[in-house]
């Protein structure tokens, strides 16, 4: 049994995360500063899986808790979830964004260097594509012309690993580049609980099936997609989760190399698609209207999934109404 320290793992993707690694019968040690969670979340996690959280609270910015972490605990490999990832806010507050999402791993990985830990699997986003020139997205695709500070700081840890990799071959590093998250654990213990008004589209959607908001804002139906309206490729959560114990799995058999990876579906579904599952699934009406165009959006993004079933033997598997039906389920509870 390995000891994986899981930064940012009381929040969305974290969480699910936890779950999948104490079922595997992992020893875990989470460290969070509940920026965008709570401790709720990890009592919820120890509902779900019956099993102890070691948790540390606090910044990786501050030197000392990553310190007394790798001190206290053998650490074998560290997920790194911890991170502000709100696109519109992050080209409001970029200083916060490279602060919170590069400064922070910078400092992490001096740390892991300091007490020999080298296995690294890192949160990264679909996003580092940009407007992808060809849809689907392979991980051959060109990265860059980000259009905000949250996918250029992503793009920017990228760059750093691969340096890291380049000048010490020694590490062991998976860069897991997301498409669109979404849904939530069965239990509906757990799930996307953003703060304030939801940025993404299916916790919007669910707010507005509850009638705590009152219609849906579509952002454009003008876009060159079957229905005009934007498409990407939505992935539950849980299958997102299962995509790192995969990633980790390979990690821990070679011991040593730098992988990227798409976590995605493959399948891209529009805006008017996303309402009609909701709708379907849930025998629930999504009331909508159609506006203009979000800045920054781009018309489609999807997956090309293949170097992951491949290489990870990762697929998957969850449909479009587990996603509404587990997303509603969590909005209810
Ligand atoms: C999806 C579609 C919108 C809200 C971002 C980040 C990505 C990841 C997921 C962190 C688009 C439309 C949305 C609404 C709408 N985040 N939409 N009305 O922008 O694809 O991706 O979130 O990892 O990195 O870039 O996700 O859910 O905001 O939008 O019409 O109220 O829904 O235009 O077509 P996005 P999203």
């Amino acid at each position: 049994m390995s000891k994986i320290l899981v930064t940012g793992g009381a929040g969305y993707i974290g969480t699910h995360t936890c779950v999948e690694l104490l079922n595997r019968g992992e020893e875990i040690v989470v460290l969070d500063n509940f920026s965008n969670s709570t401790p709720e979340a990890l009592e919820n996690v120890k509902k779900i899986t019956g099993k102890e959280v070691k948790l540390y609270e606090g910044n990786m910015i501050d030197r000392e808790v990553l310190e007394k972490i790798f001190t206290e605990n053998k650490i074998d490999a560290v997920i790194d979830f911890a991170a502000y990832k709100a696109v519109g806010e992050s080209v409001q507050k970029p200083v916060e964004y490279y602060t919170n999402n590069v400064s922070t791993v910078l400092v992490l990985l001096d740390e892991m260097k300091k007490h020999n830990v080298k296995t690294l699997v890192f949160s990264s986003s679909a996003t580092v594509y940009g407007d992808p020139e060809v849809v689907p997205i392979t991980e051959e695709c060109k990265v860059g012309g980000t259009t905000n500070p949250y996918g250029t700081s992503k793009l920017m840890v990228e760059q750093i690993l691969q340096d890291l990799y380049k000048s010490d071959n020694e590490w062991n590093i998976a860069i897991l580049r997301y498409f669109n998250p979404v849904g939530a654990h069965e239990s509906g213990l757990i799930g996307e609980e953003p703060k304030g008004i939801p940025a993404n589209l299916m916790p919007f959607i669910s707010k507005v099936a509850t009638g705590k908001l009152a219609e849906l804002s579509v952002f454009g139906n003008d876009y060159d997609t079957k229905d005009g309206t934007g498409v990407r490729d939505y992935i539950h959560v849980v299958d997102l989760a299962i995509g790192h114990i995969k990633a980790l799995e390979k990690l821990e058999k070679d011991g040593k190399g730098m992988h990227i990876y798409n976590l995605g579906t493959g399948t891209g579904y529009s805006v008017l698609d996303m309402i009609n599952a909701f709708e379907k699934a849930n025998n629930i009406k999504v009331p909508y209207k159609i506006v203009a165009r979000r800045p920054g959006d781009i018309a489609t993004c999807y997956s090309d999934p293949t170097k992951a079933k491949v290489e990870l033997g990762f697929e998957a598997t969850k449909t479009l109404e587990d996603m509404c039906r587990d997303a509603w389920n969590f909005e209810n509870k």
